[in-house]
């Protein structure tokens, strides 16, 4: 586009308009040479790309508008924006609200207690809470694996030994490990915030089978996880009250630091990539006025030599 515009403007316009401007334009053409059944073939390849296109959108749409499901709201996080990070004190909090609530069904496989060391808590604190777990380890010199006590580079351990030992104590239902699962859902943090405190009676007209709940949130509405917050479900050792949204805020600010453990290091590099950057931005500006201010300020004229007469 912009090299035929150039191309127009060079050469074109510059030139004495004879012809009408049909003429000209028909001579820019770049289809100017083809067959006729060319221009038919072309035509209609791009009458079928269009209209698959169309079609992809249209059931994409109708897909979206099958579900009943609601849309969790969008909340406005302490994180957002270029340069917030994470709320840390609420991340401490939202590592008490999984130890006593969401780690008797869902693991944390991915993070380790060493992780948490200068992010939530200290060394010394981490330390002593690796230790209240007892980690399977092994074989040692006869064969056999035992039980120790948890150490800082142990990753926390899985409730479950195995997948179906986990669905065998959910009814069926598989409790997602939840190190990821921020990002792994769709509106990640919303939906999460909206589905631990979204839990309600099932509308008429719907039947939940023996250890099912409703939840609106959840894709289909019934969800095998029974309402695991409520208020005073646990206590905070900084004394902040335990709500269900307090506590469904932290757990989910905890759950996004698992998610993104780089975020408040983006961030911060973020900051930093923009001082230097406006430095160097400053510097090119400078060095091209600097460059082009004899081009610029040079004077081309053109006088045609008077005719001899
Ligand atoms: C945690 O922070 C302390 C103090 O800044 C530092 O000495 C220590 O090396 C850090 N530990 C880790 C694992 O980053």
């Amino acid at each position: 586009m912009a090299a035929s515009l150039g191309r127009i403007c060079r050469s074109g316009f510059l030139k004495s308009n004879n012809g009408s401007l049909f003429n000209q334009s028909s001579q820019f053409s770049t289809v100017k040479d083809w067959s006729r059944s060319r221009k038919a073939m072309v035509s209609c390849l791009g009458v079928a790309v269009g209209g698959v296109g169309a079609l992809i959108y249209s059931l994409e749409q109708s897909v979206k508008a099958f579900e009943l499901i609601a849309h969790p709201p969008h909340y406005p996080w302490s994180w957002e924006g270029f340069v917030n990070s994470l709320d840390h004190a609420s991340m401490r909090r939202g590592w008490e609200v999984y130890k006593n609530v969401c780690s008797a069904c869902h693991s944390l496989k991915f993070v380790a207690f060493r992780h948490l060391i200068n992010v939530t808590h200290t060394e010394e604190e981490v330390k002593a809470i690796a230790e209240e777990y007892q980690i399977k380890d092994g074989p040692d010199d006869k064969g056999e694996y035992f039980m120790r006590p948890g150490k800082a580079s142990d990753y926390i351990p899985n409730p479950y030994p195995n997948e179906e030992a986990a669905r065998a104590a959910n009814n069926g239902a598989y409790p997602p490990d939840l190190s990821y699962i921020v990002n792994g859902r769709h509106n990640g943090e919303n939906y999460v915030f909206s589905l631990l405190t979204g839990f309600c009676d099932p509308p008429a007209g719907i039947s939940l089978r023996e250890g099912q709940y409703f939840n609106p949130y959840f894709p289909g509405g019934a969800i095998g996880m029974a309402p695991p917050i409520y208020d005073e479900v646990i206590e905070f050792e900084d004394g902040t009250p335990a709500t269900t949204s307090q506590i469904a805020k932290d757990i989910t600010t905890f759950l996004m630091w698992t998610s993104n453990p780089e975020h408040d290091e983006r961030k911060y590099l973020f900051i930093k990539t923009l001082a230097v950057g406006i430095v160097l931005m400053a510097g090119c500006y400078w060095m091209k006025r600097h460059k082009w201010s004899t081009v610029k300020s040079t004077k081309l004229a053109f006088i045609p030599k008077k005719k001899q007469q």
